[in-house]
């Protein structure tokens, strides 16, 4: 069946002889993420395509995701498999919207997550992800206004974690998980009173699990709200932990991320809080897709300089920032 071992060889032939490097991030395809050399979060994969020494980068997510890489390594090849690979949350707010948001804070830092487009980007004081949008704004002199965008729940997560009075938020959400939403988590955590519970910070029921736990009705110490590479870290430590193994993790994010938790963890049992949470994006990055990419060089990704040249750093200033 298809992806065979022969699809593997043939992927691992021509990306040797176009000497690139595969890129997946961690809500890809499982046959994508085994096949690549990197798998990981929007910031580690945005830390390799910076560093790295192949002349291509073959970047196995969202079309952001390879803009960023272009961004950082202009003078390399960036292949995308599927150039309509978007992202709901990126498209949740266009250049012209912050340019507007902005003359109405014209002394405000722009922190803008890293799923925006390269304009937005072009626009902005300082990017970050899930891994280091706390530091992030932290880093930002507390006197100033920050305009946080696009996401919404990552926005109050942050404004939770740093209790900014100055933080204005951007209404924007990803649809995928703006759909795992309170009453499922509050559901599955009270019929699974043993598990930890991972939350990606751009879940709408991030608020719902606090509230859980603030209420008593979920140990407060079981609920992590991490990036994806969060998750992968804390899965290693929960596995390696003296004393009472931990048996269950229910997870609120996109449904890729459970190949690598299972990976990193074995023996762990990790279940989707929402089954159905897959990004439609995400997956468009087929075996099919990626052959195709590798045979013909298509679909490269194009940021015109001039926008690179004004996004570079701050996406530059994302990489330093965190760890
Ligand atoms: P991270 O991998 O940075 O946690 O981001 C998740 C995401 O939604 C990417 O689309
Ligand atoms: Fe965008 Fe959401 Fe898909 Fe991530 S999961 S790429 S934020 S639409």
């Amino acid at each position: 069946v298809f992806p065979d071992a022969e699809w593997a060889a043939e992927i691992a032939r021509l990306a040797a002889e176009r000497n690139a490097t595969i890129l997946a991030h961690n809500y890809q395809l499982p046959e994508i993420q085994d096949i690549a050399d990197h798998v990981g979060d929007s910031l580690a994969l945005s830390r390799i395509a910076a560093d790295v020494d192949a002349e291509t980068i073959v970047f196995c997510g969202v079309h952001f995701m390879a803009e960023t890489a272009k961004i950082l390594s202009p003078a390399k090849t960036v292949l995308i498999p599927d150039a309509r690979a978007g992202c709901s949350l990126a498209d949740s707010i266009t250049a012209d919207e912050l340019r507007a948001w902005r003359a109405e804070y014209p002394d405000a830092v722009v922190v803008s997550y890293v799923n925006t487009t390269a304009e937005v980007k072009a626009l902005t004081d300082i990017c970050c992800t899930s891994s280091n949008a706390v530091e992030v704004v932290e880093s930002v002199d507390p006197a100033r206004d920050v305009l946080f965008l696009p996401d919404q729940f990552l926005g109050a997560h942050v404004k939770r974690r740093t209790g900014r009075e100055n933080l204005h938020i951007w209404a924007g959400e990803c649809h995928v998980h703006a759909a795992i939403n309170g009453d499922e988590l509050t559901a599955q955590a009270r019929s699974h009173p043993d598990a930890e519970l991972f939350v990606h910070p751009e879940c709408g029921c991030a608020t719902s699990a606090l509230y859980l736990a603030g209420e008593g009705a979920f140990p407060a110490d079981r609920v992590h709200i991490l990036s994806t590479g969060g998750m992968i870290t804390e899965a290693r430590s929960l596995r390696s932990a003296v004393g009472a193994p931990t048996k269950q993790v229910l997870v609120a994010t996109e449904i890729g991320m459970l190949h690598q938790l299972r990976k990193a963890a074995p023996g762990i049992d990790f279940e989707a809080v929402n089954d159905r949470a897959s990004c439609k994006y995400m997956k468009m990055i087929t075996p099919a897709a990626l052959l195709r990419c590798l045979v013909e060089g298509r679909d490269e990704v194009h940021v015109d300089a001039d926008v690179a040249a004004r996004a570079r750093s701050s996406v530059q200033r994302m990489i330093e920032i965190g760890t």
